[in-house]
């Protein structure tokens, strides 16, 4: 009988020693995860860059790399300056219907101020509500964008604005024949006089203006803004790992980078879906290199809560599927390997950035939570009055 309650309370006191020293090295954990957290958030609350860890990067990536942070101030082009009367008249001919054959659709229909300056659709609806091929992009923070449209085939806003005008499905007109309907309205003679010293209307002075107004749509201070410049409490610890990893094991910042959070170069994601229907060469189309084939543009993440659904084809509806796709490192990016294109075999190679990166559950929701932050409350925008 003694042996047996000696050998139960032996046993008891094992378990007991056990489970403390069990409860201290999660009490120890939590303790250090608790100080990694704050330690974490006073370097990136510190206001000052050059005290965040180092961040993981590629040396391919470094040259065109530059920290993420604020968005510098908008440079305008010296022979485009800014001016108050020009940005106003670009922001009526950007939502002047007139501009169109059908007189129906404005710029502003697939770039809406109240749908993020986009349209919310997987495709826009153009002339006569056919479907286009790409995904409408959103005109907030165009200023820093060093080439325009998914693959980059402008090279500036002013060559831009004369393009969807043109374009069969979208407004199908031509900026000559929309130049001559908008010099008849009367209500606009002062509106260019004002802009550009006298009433003349020209292409050239549409394209301008369009410009002009464009570059001022810009976000505003986000949580993002707030959190760096000192603000250490705006940010949960969620998103400021999610910062954390951004910059780090999850590697964005070889592409998503500045305070654009775009390096501005064409990237192939194998996004292309190479050889299906739905194919887009993207870069390729543009500059026909071979190995352009399946590039787009890196696209800046400010407001990308806003802009979904997601990539040239809209063919993301979550983020939480966006982060997803990068962390298995997107293993099957296309169908097939090859495709031949008006008479050219073509394959479209990923990126060396686009790798298995492994992220928990937990991770993909706090890069999820850091995306968040970089959005801004939407402003109220309402459509000016069109002259008569
Ligand atoms: C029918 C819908 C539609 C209309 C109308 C339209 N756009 Fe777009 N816009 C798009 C789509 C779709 C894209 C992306 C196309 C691509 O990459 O090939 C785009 C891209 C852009 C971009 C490039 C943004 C970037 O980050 O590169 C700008 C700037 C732009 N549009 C301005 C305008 C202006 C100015 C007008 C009016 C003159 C206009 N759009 C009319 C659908 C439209
Ligand atoms: C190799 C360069 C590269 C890397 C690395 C990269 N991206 Fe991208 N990202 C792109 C390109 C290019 C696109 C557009 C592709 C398309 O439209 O088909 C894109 C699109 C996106 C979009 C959709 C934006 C929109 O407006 O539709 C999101 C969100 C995004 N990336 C987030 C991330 C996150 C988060 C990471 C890190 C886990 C990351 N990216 C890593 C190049 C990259």
């Amino acid at each position: 009988m003694k042996n047996v309650l000696s050998w139960i309370l032996i046993a008891f006191l094992t378990i007991s020693l056990l489970n403390n020293c069990f409860s201290n090295s999660v009490q120890k954990e939590i303790r250090e995860k608790a100080s990694f957290l704050a330690e974490l958030r006073t370097l990136y609350s510190s206001g000052d860059a050059s005290k965040w860890p180092k961040p993981i990067l590629d040396p391919d990536a470094r040259p065109y790399f530059s920290e993420i942070g604020h968005l510098p101030e908008i440079q305008y082009p010296s022979d485009n300056p800014y001016s108050e009367d020009k940005a106003l008249l670009g922001k009526i001919l950007f939502f002047d219907p007139r501009l169109s054959k059908s007189e129906q659709i404005a710029c502003a229909s697939c770039h809406d101020p109240e749908l993020g300056w986009c349209d919310s659709r997987t495709f826009s609806f153009g002339h006569d509500r056919q479907l286009g091929t790409r995904n409408a992009m959103s005109i907030l923070n165009v200023a820093y964008a060093r080439s325009l449209f998914w693959d980059g085939r402008a090279a500036s806003l002013e060559e831009q604005s004369e393009m969807p005008i043109r374009d069969e499905r979208e407004m199908n007109g031509h900026i000559d024949l929309a130049a001559g309907k908008i010099a008849k309205i009367k209500g606009y003679e002062l509106l260019f006089e004002k802009a550009f010293g006298d009433k003349a209307v020209s292409k050239d002075r549409i394209s301008k203006a369009i410009a002009a107004f464009e570059r001022t749509v810009k976000s505003g201070t986000s949580r993002f803004d707030q959190f760096i410049d000192g603000k250490a409490e705006v940010y949960t610890d969620d998103e400021l790992m999610g910062l954390h990893l951004f910059r780090t094991k999850a590697q964005c910042m070889n592409c998503h980078s500045s305070g654009y959070f775009s390096n501005n170069q064409f990237e192939n994601i194998g996004t292309s879906l190479l050889g299906s229907k739905e194919e887009d060469l993207g870069r390729y189309l543009v500059t026909k290199k071979p190995e352009d084939a399946g590039k787009f543009r890196v696209p800046g993440l400010r407001e990308v809560t806003r802009t979904g659904p997601w990539m040239h084809n809209g063919s993301m509806a979550t983020l939480t599927e966006v982060i997803q796709f990068y962390s298995r490192g997107n293993p099957e990016h296309s169908q097939k390997r090859e495709t031949v294109h008006q008479g050219v075999t073509l394959s479209s190679e990923k990126s060396g950035f686009v790798r298995l990166l492994d992220l928990t559950d937990i991770e993909i929701a706090q890069l999820e939570a850091f995306l968040r932050t970089l959005s801004t409350k939407p402003e109220r925008v309402l459509p000016p009055a069109l002259p008569q």
